[in-house]
């Protein structure tokens, strides 16, 4: 005889249970995984009975025999910001070994398909990892085309690279004003000073120029000239 199944809506009661298939699911998902880790039963509990009345989202979780063998998160979400359709997407479907090719997988998806037919949602997504092989197959024969990649970060992850794309620029301008200031530093405290006049008005500009500034590449550096009373 077949196993009896039931899907339910999850209860703050069950928080033990479905903290163990997280942690299953985070072994599964293997160690690249970006899964958040497990929270405690209690945490869990708590966040249960916050979103009891949330008519936007819905743990579910699958019985098989009396026992919690699996479960999923449904959410009801906009299909894209310009359609005005709602679709249900399920995330977080696992189900533990021992209860495994019993149906348990496909009542929950039933039931994903159930709610999205009863809040008129035309489409239905389920996100599952890239590297779950298992349950990619799953999804593909129930008729789950691949539709994206979700990547997933913390926030202080992504504001970090972007801030390390953008250092060389700054470390570089800062090494280059170092460069012009330690050149300044090496220059003769008496240079050679060049007037020069331009038609009628007399025009004075100093010239500044030391060979070993030439030998080094960086050419002649010009400074503002002397006002005319200095050192009289
Ligand atoms: C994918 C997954 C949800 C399927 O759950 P499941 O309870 O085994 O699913 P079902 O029992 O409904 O279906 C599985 C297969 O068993 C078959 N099956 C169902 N009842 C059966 C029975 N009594 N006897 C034999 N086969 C049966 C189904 O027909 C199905 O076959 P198909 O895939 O060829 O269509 C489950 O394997 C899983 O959680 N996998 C891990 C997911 C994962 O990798 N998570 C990582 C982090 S998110």
């Amino acid at each position: 005889m077949a196993p009896a199944i039931e899907v339910r809506d999850v209860s703050p009661e069950d928080a033990e249970a479905v903290v163990t298939l997280w942690r299953e699911m985070a072994v599964g998902a293997g160690p690249q995984s970006r899964l958040l880790a497990a929270p405690t039963p209690q945490a869990a509990e708590a966040t249960i009975r916050k979103h009891e009345n949330d008519a936007s989202g819905r743990l579910i979780v699958g019985e098989i025999e009396g026992r919690i063998g699996g479960m999923a998160y449904l959410r009801r979400t906009p299909v894209s910001p310009l359609h005005d359709e709602i679709t249900v997407t399920v995330e977080y479907l696992h189900v533990s070994d021992h209860a495994r090719r019993h149906g348990l997988g496909k009542a929950l998806i039933a039931e994903a398909a159930a709610w999205a037919e009863h809040e008129n949602c035309p489409h239905l997504a389920v996100v599952a990892p890239a590297v779950a092989r298992e349950a990619n197959r799953f999804l593909a024969r129930l008729g789950l085309g691949q539709a994206g990649v979700l990547r997933f970060a913390t926030t202080h992850t992504v504001r970090r690279r972007l801030a390390a794309e953008h250092a060389p620029n700054l470390l570089a301008l800062l090494s280059s004003r170092r460069s012009v200031i330690a050149r300044r530093a090496q220059l003769p405290r008496s240079p050679l000073v060049e007037e020069q006049s331009y038609g009628d008005a007399p025009y004075r500009e100093s010239t500044v120029r030391e060979s070993t500034v030439g030998e080094n590449g960086y050419g002649e550096i010009r400074l503002p000239a002397e006002p005319e009373s200095a050192g009289k």
